[in-house]
Order: structure tokens, then sequence, then C-alpha cells
């Protein structure tokens, strides 16, 4: 968790962002690496600077080998939560980025891609 908050702070600073732009995506990080790590058993975390003609942007692919979400929409869905959460990470971690795309197969793992353009 820490090196993952570390790690999102340097990405957007390399991207330019400001410092309200860096709490943002590095509170969506710190979220989507709890998910990855309670519910996905642990896995990858791949930070990425986009620069993409004139904008720059930070792109966070969490990936895991855990059961896997079986509904996307529900788990979105503010206060749902099969743990002991609020059911406030994904929702919010949404709400955070510019782009969230989750891809799930049961059994197979969970797979999000955020990415957040510098404003
Ligand atoms: N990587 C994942 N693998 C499997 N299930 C997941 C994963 N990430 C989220 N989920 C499922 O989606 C639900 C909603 O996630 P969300 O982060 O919104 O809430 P929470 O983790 O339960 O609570 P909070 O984040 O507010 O502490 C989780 O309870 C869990 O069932
Ligand atoms: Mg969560």
């Amino acid at each position: 968790m820490v090196r993952v908050r570390q790690a999102t702070r340097q990405a957007t600073l390399d991207a330019g962002f400001s410092l309200v732009e860096q709490t943002k995506v590095v509170t969506a990080a710190s979220e989507l690496a709890r998910n990855t790590i309670i519910y996905g058993g642990g896995g990858d975390v791949r930070l990425e600077v986009m620069r993409d003609g004139m904008r720059s942007g930070v792109r966070l692919t969490f990936v895991d080998r855990g059961p896997g979400i079986p509904d996307v929409q529900q788990a979105l869905r503010d206060g749902y939560t099969t743990g002991s959460g609020l059911g406030l990470g994904l929702g919010g971690a949404r709400r955070l980025m510019s782009e969230l795309d989750i891809s799930s197969r049961p059994g197979e793992g969970t797979r999000i891609v955020a990415v957040r353009w510098k404003q």
C-alpha cells in the first residue's frame, strides 16, 4: 500500500498534476490497491505516465488472479460490499478518475485500468 501510494504520487508529479489532482489519483490508487489485496489476494500494479499530444495523464493498472467480480455494475454501486467495508471504494475511484475500466471473469481474476488526464 505504501509503495503504491508513493509511486502513484511520483507518477502524478511526473505528469505535472496539481496537488489536488495528485491527491485524487493517490486516493483512487489506494482504494484499488486495497481491493486487490483484500479481495484479489494480492496482484500486480502498473503505473504509467502518458503523453498524448498536448495532454498528459497517468494510467494505473491493477491485476489479480482472485475470485473475480461476478457483477461489475453491482460492485460499482455505492454501499455494495461483500466484505466489511463501506462499499465506497470502486465508485469513489471511478469518480476520482477520468476513466475506469473493469474486466473480470469469475474464477480467473480482475483487471482494472484507471486513467486520469491532467486538467
Ligand atoms: N479485485 C477484486 N476482486 C474481487 N472482488 C472485488 C475486487 N475489488 C472489489 N471487489 C468486490 O466489489 C465490492 C465493492 O468494492 P468497493 O471497493 O467499492 O467496496 P469495499 O472494498 O467492500 O469497501 P470500501 O472500499 O468502502 O472499504 C467488494 O466488496 C468486493 O465484493
Ligand atoms: Mg474497497
